[in-house]
């Protein structure tokens, strides 16, 4: 922004505080504790208009139909004594009736331009029904595939869950203004509930304040940097203490160090599940511990509006507590420009489903796309196939393909696999269809038959196989990660017809893949796609596309490893290829310290199935060149790194180039790799690129054993390539 633009910022932001102090000076205390109240639009649908026009009210959540939302608006505006407009709030994850692909997907992308167009996209889509606040983005780092959630997170790695968080907050907020199409965003949730004990959902995190800052906290204090306009607080426990009435977490580290102006919103009844962490006895220490803590709102539950009242005259709370959260809640209001017009944005009905958000929708599902094999280049589909089995339950399955955090999808607008490849009408290719199984949790055989018989006159497989939307997002963890029902004794039956098969795999989380693998010839992993999820396969697996998605999360060899990510620590006794025995390769009895005593298990090894970063293309990428500026730099100057990237392959393609980077001593250990930047790219068959990527000391920076975001001198190694897995690489020395 330029100096004019910011001086306009500022302005309107500092007219955004004095609205807010001038509303506030004629608030009664019911009134002020009324904006601390958001409500959910079914279960409090009676109640609701009363309780609007008497000011009890600052927010609704769950309501998207856009003739209740303006009805309460105008009460709001029109009937309550000092017409405060309401926040309405949705779970607009990703998408609103054009669904994106589950945020796992979009971070396979690494197109950072297209996920902001597509929570641009969702926003607008969203305030044409009166909705002025979304519940995203959900930007907890997540390293165990059991955890349902996995599936709303940009996965395992805190550089690109950064650059994602940043992105949908770009996307969903613009410019703050929504009468422009834009709505409130919200990071959450705060946090390290990612960490969740087992990969059990609500469960405790256990973490070090060290590991808390350099992992866990990095994408919320991005978010918290670009203004993001809210804040939720998680389920969980923090080191014993639960986030909603967590001191450290909300006082410390987000008001003191970050100085988040923002609004914090507690999670689903967060505040009084504290008693049932047994931190609060009663609903009303549990208002006590979250406003002493700086919860400014609470969601669903009630206990601030019960009880804040009595802990003022009890002076366990002052007032100016209270007035603190009201200011930042009216804040949110004006700075959105809701006094002037809180109604549904009607003029942004067409848009909803219109071809422009489609396309984009089919384009995020196309690029979040990771082909895992493709022996012979089997893929793209060559012409020479004259039919075409489909198999497998996922294949024509509108709903699930939208995946979790769905709400406001329609299974009827979902263009699934299978009729897309029907609408391809193309004549010279025979469709076989037979889904084998329902469901993806049908355990019968009684499929089996139809399916083996089309697979046996087909050319070609096509298996969709994976979990119905259900099996993940929240509470929806799993303890074998193995596909559910009888879909892998049906991949046995399919591979003894000794036909080619392709498998794409639908699902909202890494599953185990390892046993499967040899059975089929090509791989890809399609994650829930969204609307669009059909058309998008079609052209991927029809060469029209070419794949580019890399995974953002590790893809473990078996449950038992987890957890298992590329930014590990090194150990003291790393296990290499040379300095540990398979299992069954164990001589009989071996002598005890004969088979390597180094990190490993005897079973899996140490290597995942699929490393982070990793995905195929139809064509074939060759770096060479890998050069530093400098080999010598200073905290104070700025070195480039680069590589030359080939497209040797006969496809035009994407590839997305990545930068990883090891410190190889540190006053505290450092990973082996940490991802430092990536850039994708286009290049046409034979075409080359240089690809620089800027080192400077923020690139090397870590909290120390003090918790001081530092540099250290010393030795590094950097690596620039396609996936975390890349050997090659230049060293640099970080002088004093
Ligand atoms: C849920 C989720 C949270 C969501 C909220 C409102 O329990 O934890 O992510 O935004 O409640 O639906």
């Amino acid at each position: 922004m330029n100096s004019d633009q910011e001086n306009k910022a500022f302005h309107e932001k500092d007219l955004a505080w004095n609205k807010a102090d001038a509303l506030l000076a004629l608030m009664s205390l019911s009134e002020k504790l009324g904006q601390l109240q958001q409500l959910d639009g079914g279960i409090s649908k009676k109640a609701l208009p009363q309780l609007i026009e008497e000011g009890k009210v600052g927010s609704v959540l769950n309501e998207a139909n856009p003739m209740l939302i303006a009805q309460y608006q105008k009460i709001a505006l029109e009937k309550s004594r000092l017409g405060i407009p309401l926040l309405i709030g949705r779970d607009v994850i990703h998408g609103f009736r054009t669904l994106f692909p589950i945020p796992l997907a979009q971070s396979a992308s690494w197109n950072l331009d297209l996920v902001e167009l597509g929570t641009r996209i969702a926003a607008k889509e969203a305030t044409a029904v009166g909705i002025n606040w979304t519940f995203a983005p959900m930007i907890d780092i997540s390293r165990d595939p059991r955890w349902g959630r996995v599936a709303e997170s940009p996965g395992e790695d805190p550089f690109l869950t950064t650059q994602m968080g940043l992105a949908m907050i770009k996307g969903f907020q613009g410019k703050q203004q929504y009468k422009d199409g834009n709505i409130a965003a919200c990071a959450k949730h705060f946090a390290a509930y990612g960490l969740a004990e087992g990969g059990r959902d609500y469960n405790s995190a256990n973490v070090g304040e060290r590991q808390l800052r350099e992992i866990y906290l990095r994408p919320f204090l991005a978010a918290a940097e670009e203004e993001v306009m809210s804040f939720m607080t998680s389920f969980n426990e923090i080191n014993d203490i639960p986030a909603s009435g967590n001191q450290f977490l909300l006082k410390e580290i987000l008001r003191k160090e970050w100085n988040y102006q923002g609004m914090v919103v507690s999670d689903w009844e967060s505040i009084t599940e504290m008693i049932a962490h047994g931190y609060c006895k009663d609903k009303k220490e549990a208002a006590f511990k979250a406003m002493r803590a700086g919860v400014d709102m609470e969601m669903a539950s009630t206990s601030y509006n019960e009880y804040l009242e009595n802990l003022i005259k009890e002076k366990k709370i002052e007032l100016s507590q209270i007035e603190v959260a009201v200011r930042r809640i009216l804040y949110m209001k004006f700075k959105l420009g809701l006094f002037e017009n809180p109604y549904p944005r009607t003029k942004n009905t067409d848009s909803i489903l219109s071809n422009p958000h489609l396309e984009a929708a089919k384009q995020a599902a196309m690029e979040s796309m990771v082909l895992l094999k493709n022996k012979n280049a089997l893929l793209p589909i060559s012409d020479e196939v004259k039919s075409l089995a489909i198999i497998g339950p996922l294949a024509d399955a509108p709903h699930d393909q939208m995946g979790t955090w769905a709400f406001d999808g329609q299974k009827a607008d979902s263009q699934t696999p299978l009729k897309a490849f029907q609408q391809m009408g193309s004549k010279d290719l025979e469709i076989n269809y037979a889904p084998g199984l329902k469901i993806s949790r049908t355990k019968d055989h009684d499929g089996f038959g139809a399916a083996i018989e089309a697979a046996e006159k087909s050319d070609l497989v096509l298996y969709f196989v994976g979990e119905e939307s259900i099996l993940s997002g929240e509470a929806h963890c799993r303890a074998h990660l193995n596909l559910p029902g009888a879909q892998e004794a049906l991949l046995e039956e399919l591979s003894k017809t000794g036909k080619r098969i392709v498998l794409i795999v639908m699902a909202g989380r890494p599953l185990i893949l390892t046993d499967l693998l040899p059975q089929v010839d090509a791989v890809l992993y399609a994650w829930h796609g969204g609307t669009m999820a059909g058309p998008a396969i079609v052209d991927v697996l029809t060469g029209k596309e070419n794949p580019s998605g890399k995974l953002p999360i590790t893809f473990p060899r078996a449950v038992g490893q987890i957890p298992m990510y590329h930014a590990k620590k090194n150990t003291g006794r790393p296990a290499t290829e040379g300095n540990w025995v398979p299992m069954d390769k164990i001589p009989v009895e071996a002598g005890q310290t004969s088979l390597g005593n180094t990190s490993h298990y005897l079973d899996e090894g140490f290597r995942p199935l699929f490393p982070f970063g990793y995905g195929m293309s139809y064509s074939s990428f060759a770096y060479n060149n890998l050069k530093v500026s400098e080999a010598k730099m200073t905290v104070a100057s700025t070195i480039s790194v680069e590589v030359e990237v080939s497209n040797t392959g006969k496809k035009d393609g994407k590839e997305v180039v990545q930068l990883y980077v090891q410190d190889l001593f540190g006053s505290v250990t450092r990973p082996v790799k940490e991802l430092k930047g990536f850039q994708k790219i286009f290049l046409k068959a034979g075409e080359k690129q240089i690809v620089p990527f800027e080192i400077s000391s923020k690139t090397l920076e870590f909290y120390d054993a003090d918790l001081n975001l530092t540099t250290e001198p010393g030795a590094f190694k950097l690596w620039i390539g396609s996936d975390s897995n890349s050997s090659e690489f230049v060293s640099i020395e970080l002088t004093e």
